[in-house]
């Protein structure tokens, strides 16, 4: 099984619907969405789903994640611990299409109070279309992950 199509989704309990439209979303673009839940409305903890998404993301299982939470600043704090996870939060297209090009990140985190649905898919084409530049920007994602130890 190949991880190159593979997008893991992850949310706390104040992003459940939106998950799951972004994960119907992505298949239609021919993406392998692996929504790891929660899928009940019980008041639940973002760091560990955060975790859970990223260590797919770092073991090589998924190409990418993305999760969400109320703000997405939460549950982007907890993957970011995680080795080898690069996560931004973003609420522009822009900043979603230049974490790939110059961060090489691979997971993106999403506010669910903070922006709509229709902003919220568009993130993500961003996100999921770019593509790393390398070059000077590889030098500076490698300075960034010396920095884990
Ligand atoms: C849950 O109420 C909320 O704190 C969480 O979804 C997120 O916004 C945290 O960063």
């Amino acid at each position: 099984m190949s991880a190159s199509n593979r997008v893991v989704l992850s949310s706390d309990h104040a992003a459940i619907e939106l998950r799951q439209t972004i994960a119907a979303h992505i298949a239609t673009r021919g993406w392998v969405a692996v929504d790891i839940g929660p899928t009940t409305p019980e008041s639940t903890h973002y760091p560990h789903h955060g975790e859970a998404a990223a260590r797919l993301v770092a073991s090589g299982d998924c190409r990418f994640g993305i999760i969400l939470c109320g703000t997405g600043q939460g549950i982007m704090m907890a993957a970011n611990k995680v080795k080898g996870i690069r996560c931004g939060v973003c609420a522009d297209t822009f900043s979603a299409r230049m974490i790939r090009q110059h961060n090489d990140a691979n997971m993106l985190s999403i506010g669910v109070r903070v922006v709509g649905e229709g902003l919220a898919l568009d993130i993500v084409d961003a996100f999921l279309a770019a593509q790393f530049e390398g070059g000077r920007h590889a030098t500076r994602v490698e300075m960034i992950d010396a920095l884990e130890g």
